[in-house]
């Protein structure tokens, strides 16, 4: 680790990552990513060696690009294989989930096929309580139960995923993979709004462009193999495409 970024206490450990404390930085944590697998709230939990290393190349990788395409994220820089350096935010409690294809739990309960094209792409909220394993909530529900402490955010934060939605289905299109949907936070900093916590084949779909081969952590949820070599595919293609933004570390 950097000499300069000392790790303090550990202020969460969620189910794919620590976040410590920097020492002598009130306003900065530290991320590391965790080699764990779980799924179906916990009850399903594997793991592979240097899975937190490939899910933190690639949420950097993530990050970095939607840096230079101006969207504010909490990520400062890369400190070592499996950790890097944020800004401290203020968490909303939502999981705001994108769906450009449809799969996965709104596909379930509406009794709809995997896979259905969708007319207009779909936002969705989750509210953010372990106990609850996060339950979906309307916008209504968001404001009548004052589910966050200020209401006035949700615009910005709707505006801000179909725009990160935007420019993430590009990237992920150029290196020929399909970014089916995904889940995001974001955090206040200073008054701002910022992308936080991370994107990783943990917290999204994607399927190989050409074959729909589907390289996320549904391999793991539903028992299908190969999931330390689909998460490595992903983050081998993403970088044969984007590696160039790696120069720079942050
Ligand atoms: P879902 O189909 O299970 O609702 O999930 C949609 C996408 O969002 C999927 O890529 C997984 C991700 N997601 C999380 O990573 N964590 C969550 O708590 C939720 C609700 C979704």
């Amino acid at each position: 680790m950097s000499e300069n970024f000392k790790r303090g206490g550990l202020l969460y450990e969620g189910k794919g990552k620590k976040v410590f404390q920097v020492l002598g930085h009130e306003n900065k944590v530290l991320l590391l990513f965790k080699d764990d697998l779980t799924a179906h709230q916990g009850r399903k939990t594997g793991s592979f060696p240097k899975k937190g290393e490939v899910c933190k190349n690639i949420s950097s990788l993530i990050f970095k690009y939607l840096k230079k395409e101006d969207i504010s994220t909490h990520f400062i820089q890369d400190i070592n294989s499996q950790e890097m350096l944020c800004l401290k935010t203020e968490i909303i409690p939502l999981e705001v989930v994108i769906r450009n294809q449809l799969a996965g739990s709104t596909a379930n309960r509406l009794g709809i096929k995997e896979g259905t094209e969708i007319k207009k792409t779909l936002l969705e909220f989750y509210y953010k309580k372990d106990e609850l394993d996060d339950p979906f909530v309307s916008e209504g529900q968001i404001e009548s139960l004052k589910l966050i402490p200020d209401f006035n955010w949700l615009e910005p934060i709707k505006k801000q995923a179909f725009l990160i939605n935007k420019k993430l289905q590009f990237f992920f299109e150029k290196a020929g993979l399909k970014l089916i949907d995904f889940k995001m936070e974001f955090g206040l900093f200073k008054d701002k709004l910022v992308l936080a916590d991370d994107i990783s084949p943990d917290s999204c779909r994607i399927w190989e462009n050409q074959t729909e081969e589907r390289l996320d952590k549904d391999r793991f949820r539903r028992d299908w193999g190969k999931v330390e070599e689909s998460y490595k595919k992903i983050e081998s293609l993403l970088y044969q495409q984007w590696g160039h933004f790696l120069k720079n570390n942050s």
